[in-house]
């Protein structure tokens, strides 16, 4: 499928991709929609760039979410996936396995993890964002990542979950920790999750004996009715909604205020809109900039179960496969004007989210937290801007998730 008459393929993975990958994207899309390329680990995957094929692909229940169908998994150990789950026992949570156990899994978690216990939570979202904010606005500047986006999903989800208060900034180390390394050193995020995982051992023990109204009552309630989840599971579960609502989150804010930023009239119109109380365009201007700059770059790992084609291209067993979400949601075959960031936009059926059976189970919450987070930086800080020049910030280089490490802004103090 590789067109032999255009230009070479672009770099992938570099400092300069980092920064701004959506021209290699584009490139890519056009020439070798499902292009086979080597990781920054040594492993080598396919990469889907098409929104047609990548949705396609995330359906598709050939592609298998267990890492023992990688043909490399022999020698390729500890290369894919969370870096530590393995030593601390965690790989049976959701994004790992496939039907029946995921089936089996997720309905589980989904009886206690309702879309109304999130809806009940707005109050204590707004709380926490408000006390944020209320740390630095003396100050007329703020790294916005470090003061706002890390910590705000951070202490939402150990609060969800039943965390007590006074354990919640070991948590914040933790995932600080994760953060800080993704991509890079492995050994110190091992260690963070492997003391997390001993915690939510614990807590998950204490609960048992003395339940509460938290989620993680709720999922062993949930396992007590008839259904089955061992300690293991819940505590992968606990772990899994940890790790896939925190770092997502934290770019969802970061990336969003970001790009509001560098769209002036987008984010006075949204001002005006929440001045006169409406706030429809908050909830798809949301949606909107996780299509533009989503914190999800490429979908989480899959395993071809047997040789198959994707987009015409061949797919042998085992080959892993990446799809890539922000290649597919500026793809001008599904998105009008897809490079245009366009907070009003309806037609967005975007793949931020994922998308089939692993469809991200937190999307309720990351929604109420994007929209909490931006509406209230808004509201609070209304001349709020960037204190760095754009080609100064620096980008994460982690391959699954897109992120700023540092957003610095400068406002007027009160
Ligand atoms: C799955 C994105 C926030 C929990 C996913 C997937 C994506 C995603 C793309 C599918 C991955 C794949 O198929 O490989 C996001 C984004 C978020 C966000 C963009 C923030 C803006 C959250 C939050 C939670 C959460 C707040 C929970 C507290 C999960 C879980 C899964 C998942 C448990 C696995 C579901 C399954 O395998 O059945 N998310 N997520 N996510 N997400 Fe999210």
């Amino acid at each position: 499928m590789h067109d032999k008459n255009a230009s070479p393929a672009p770099p992938l993975f570099t400092w300069e991709f980092a920064a701004d990958p959506y021209p290699a994207y584009a490139w890519l899309r056009e020439h070798a929609p499902v292009h086979r390329t080597a990781l920054p680990s040594g492993v080598e995957a396919w990469l889907v760039t098409r929104y047609a094929d990548a949705r396609q692909a995330l359906a598709d229940q050939r592609l298998s979410k267990n890492p023992v169908h990688h043909s490399e998994s022999a020698h390729g150990k500890g290369k894919v996936g969370i870096p530590g789950e393995r030593s601390a026992n965690l790989m049976t949570h959701l994004l790992n396995i496939d039907p029946p156990d995921h089936t089996r899994l997720r309905r589980l978690v989904s009886k206690a993890f309702t879309p109304r216990r999130v809806a009940e939570f707005a109050p204590r979202v707004q709380e926490l964002t408000d006390q944020l904010i209320d740390g630095f606005v003396a100050k007329g500047e703020a790294d916005l990542i470090h003061e706002f986006a890390f910590p705000l999903p951070i202490y939402a989800i150990c609060d969800l979950l039943g965390v007590p208060r006074e354990d919640q900034d070991d948590f914040r180390d933790w995932a600080g920790m994760m953060i800080r390394h993704g991509g890079g050193p492995r050994g110190g995020v091992a260690r963070a999750v492997k003391r997390m995982r001993t915690y939510l051992a614990e807590l998950i023990h204490r609960k048992r004996e003395n339940p509460g109204e938290d989620l993680i009552s709720g999922l062993i309630r949930a396992s007590d009715h008839g259904e089955h989840l061992t300690e293991n599971e819940a505590a992968a579960m606990a772990f899994i909604l940890l790790f896939a609502g925190f770092e997502t989150t934290v770019n969802l804010i970061g990336n969003g205020t970001y790009a509001l930023l560098r769209h002036p009239e987008q984010r006075a119109r949204l001002q005006r809109a929440l001045a006169e109380g409406d706030e429809s365009l908050l909830a798809t201007g949301v949606e909107e900039l996780l299509r533009y700059d989503g914190p999800v770059e490429l979908a989480t790992w899959r395993f071809a179960t047997q040789d198959l084609t994707i987009g015409g291209q061949r797919i042998a067993e085992g080959d892993p496969v990446l799809v890539v979400l922000a290649a597919a949601d500026r793809d001008p075959e599904r998105f009008a004007d897809p490079d245009t960031l366009d907070l009003a936009r309806r037609d967005n059926q975007h793949l931020g989210y994922g998308h089939g059976i692993h469809y991200c189970l937190g999307a309720p919450l990351a929604r109420l937290e994007g929209q909490a987070a931006l509406a209230t930086l808004l509201r609070r800080l209304p001349d709020l801007r960037l204190a760095a020049e754009p080609e100064d910030l620096r980008w994460r280089g982690g391959l699954i998730m897109r992120g700023l490490r540092t957003l610095p802004v400068e406002f007027t103090a009160h």
